[in-house]
């Protein structure tokens, strides 16, 4: 079984399920046309995450990670009238890229995007009485997962789904040696749900269009 069947497979999917959908697909083209990494999620768990707005009903999301908005569309997509996303982003460009493609999506009224080191904005966000989030989607700097997880708890209330991607790593999770940082993220992100009384989760692994990984997906008790 081979990357380029996992990518088929994926085309397959969004082939099979989904209506074409041109404004993301032009989301995708200015990410490039503007130099970002394509490491947004596949549309494939976009339409995932969308999906998990609803089920949960969610009104309030949170998301740790903005890059160019797509994630951050699918799961705009999938909140009620009055509901809110709102999205964190380190890089300036990457934000001001976002801001563009939130309102070629027609978005932007459901989504507030706060520009700095995450951790600071999560702090602010936690002075501002923002929250409890009835999602919180981790996706940003992977060393900082377990502190991205902890704010996720505090800004969280009973019955918030935390979600945290990028957590299998080609399998590299099973790497004790600590050589990578973002593999010791990932590593992080387990010991701390599984360390928390108060989240119930998994994890699952991932193959497709953007290779062999995964995410942990826990909620709130
Ligand atoms: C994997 S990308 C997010 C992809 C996006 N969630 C999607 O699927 O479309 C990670 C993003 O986190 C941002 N980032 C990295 N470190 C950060 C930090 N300390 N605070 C906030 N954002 C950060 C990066 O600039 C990058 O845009």
């Amino acid at each position: 079984m081979s990357s380029k069947t996992w990518k088929a497979v994926d085309d397959y999917i969004v082939s099979s399920l989904f209506e074409a959908d041109p404004v993301l697909e032009a989301v995708l083209a200015t990410n490039r046309d503007q130099g970002l990494p394509a490491i947004d999620v596949s549309a494939a768990q976009g339409k995932l995450l969308s999906l998990l707005v609803r089920i949960r009903g969610a009104k309030n999301v949170l998301e740790v990670g903005t890059l160019g908005g797509y994630s951050t569309i699918w799961m705009a997509r999938g909140l009620p009238a009055d509901g809110k996303v709102v999205t964190l982003e380190l890089d300036p460009h990457h934000a001001r890229v976002a801001r563009s493609n939130f309102e070629r999506a027609g978005v932007s009224d459901k989504v507030e995007l706060r520009v700095g080191p995450a951790l600071q904005s999560l702090a602010a966000l936690a002075s501002d009485n923002a929250g409890p989030f009835d999602l919180t989607f981790i996706d940003a700097d992977k060393p900082n997962n377990p502190n991205y997880l902890s704010w996720a708890m505090k800004l969280a209330r009973s019955g918030t789904v935390i979600v945290c991607d990028n957590v299998i790593r080609d399998g590299a999770v099973l790497d004790k040696d600590g050589r990578d940082a973002n593999v010791e993220g990932a590593r992080a992100a387990f010991s701390f749900i599984g360390g928390d009384k108060r989240l119930d989760g998994t994890a699952i692994q991932t193959v497709g269009a953007k290779g062999y990984d995964g995410f942990t997906i826990a909620i709130v008790e």
